[in-house]
């Protein structure tokens, strides 16, 4: 591994240690630079990572926020889920900002579709009287991946056998409205009207559709730099996240290689995005949970609503249980720490570093919600700097105090910082 995160590397990872939302958008846009191809392994729409530059922001829900850089050609794995509709108005937002999509885009024949069935589906079950509601970026991905190991799935390769797609989708809507009309007492969706946005969607992106896992090979050999794009965290995976409050793909590590046909042993590096605090939308453990007040104040300051759903985001302090669980799982070999500007103005800043459990501490992270939910975090309590970081630009230069707390996040992981985020913007970084 070379030291310096700006030093090309033929595979590097991106990906999320907490419970998304950690800044990855941003530094993969900043890994761009030296990339040569940007590729997602997993998640839908329900992803919103978002890069600011020149005054313009941006949303990435299915594209790789790698699109931004002019050079990079960008694959959709066959490990994530697409919205036929929700792609396109993505295109086109992109397109008429003057960003070419279409020349550059490779999706996979075989990633899988969301359907509009899918959506009421999820609609219906997060409803449900007496159901336990996840609090989902109602994107549909769950029924989308069900639909995956269930077979049934319509995967884009579908798209190009107009025949062969007719049958599967009048199957699939059949037994899809019988469920919807029956059990949800709820309307179904007509046939007629998906099949033809499907064959207006294909005629869009037919050029776009490819085997992505051979085109991904082929760059390889050819020594091309590939940079892969993680969506959600660690402690949002459908084995290792707090179940059943995750979404419902591999976000950690072995995703990739499922969802593009990459073995891990390819990979060079893996880069840990994990922010200076810790938020989640939507349900579940949150152990360092702030109280109301004062979650509100971090909310405010860092901006912490949905970039997809714009819901408000639930705010805590650094958790070292969950970066040490999420740094382990996923090998990370170097960190990248976001929104430190965050906690500028805070004075006194804690941090988790154990977890007490019916009175002793644990040593390692409980994968148990039950046991979550009554553990008592154990912190440490760090003086804050309460000067503005946004403009610094050396590490050498971030308040000692400042410099102080990114080595607890050191210590407590046993890995070392690569990039330190003052600020949204691609030049408020600190390169270490
Ligand atoms: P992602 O899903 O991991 O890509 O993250 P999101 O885009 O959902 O959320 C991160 C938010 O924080 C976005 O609004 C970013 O523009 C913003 N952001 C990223 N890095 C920084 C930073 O260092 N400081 C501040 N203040 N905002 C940041
Ligand atoms: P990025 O890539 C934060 C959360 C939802 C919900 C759970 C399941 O921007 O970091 P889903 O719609 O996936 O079935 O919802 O997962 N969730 C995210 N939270 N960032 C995301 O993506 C998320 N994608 C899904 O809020 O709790
Ligand atoms: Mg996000």
């Amino acid at each position: 591994m070379t030291a310096s995160l700006k030093d090309s590397i033929s595979l590097q990872v991106v990906l999320g240690t907490q419970w998304g939302d950690e800044g990855k958008g941003k530094v993969v846009d900043l890994l761009g630079e030296n990339a040569d191809i940007v590729a997602r392994y997993q998640g839908g729409p329900n992803a919103g990572h978002t890069v600011e530059f020149d005054g313009e922001c941006f949303i990435l829900h299915h594209i790789p926020s790698g699109i931004l850089r002019d050079h990079t050609k960008c694959i959709i794995g066959n490990g994530v889920v697409i919205n036929p509709d929700s792609i396109m108005e993505e295109i086109a937002f992109l397109e008429n900002k003057g960003i070419s999509v279409l020349d550059r885009l490779f999706i996979s024949m075989n990633a899988h579709l969301i359907l509009p069935y899918h959506h009421l589906i999820e609609k219906a079950f997060e409803g449900r009287e007496g159901g336990l509601a996840i609090g989902t970026t109602g994107r549909g991905i769950g029924p989308a991946y069900a639909d995956k190991i269930n077979r049934v799935g319509i995967r884009m390769g579908d798209l190009l056998d107009s025949n062969g797609l007719t049958e599967k989708i009048s199957q699939n809507v059949h037994m899809k409205n019988r469920i919807l009309e029956k059990v949800f007492n709820a309307a179904g969706v007509d046939v007629t009207e998906l099949l033809e946005g499907l064959h207006n969607f294909r005629e869009n992106v037919r050029g776009c559709i490819t085997d992505t896992t051979w085109m991904l090979h082929q760059e390889l050999q050819k020594e091309k730099r590939v940079l892969v794009e993680g969506a959600q965290g660690t402690l949002l995976d459908i084995d290792f996240g707090t179940y059943p409050y995750v979404t419902s793909s591999n976000t950690t590590i072995g995703g990739l290689s499922t969802g593009l046909g990459i073995s891990v042993r390819k990979v060079d590096r893996v880069i840990g995005v994990i922010k200076a605090y810790t938020t989640r939308v939507g349900n579940g453990p949150l152990p360092t949970e702030l109280e109301e007040d004062f979650g509100e104040k971090i909310r405010k300051i860092g901006g912490e609503y949905g970039a997809t759903t714009g819901r408000p985001r639930r705010c805590g302090w650094f958790d070292g249980m969950v970066a040490r669980f999420a740094t382990q799982i996923n090998d990370v070999d170097v960190l990248a720490v976001t929104k430190l500007d965050v906690l500028e103005t805070i004075e006194q800043i804690q941090v988790c570093t154990g977890y007490r459990y019916q009175g002793k501490e644990l040593d390692h992270y409980p994968m148990s919600n039950r046991i979550l939910d009554e553990i008592e975090p154990v912190y440490e309590v760090l003086p804050g700097w309460q000067a503005p970081i946004t403009e610094i630009r050396k590490y050498s230069d971030l308040p000692e105090e400042a410099r102080n707390y990114l080595s607890k996040i050191e210590e407590i992981t046993g890995l070392p910082i690569g990039i330190v985020s003052v600020g949204p913007n691609r030049e408020e970084t600190i390169w270490k």
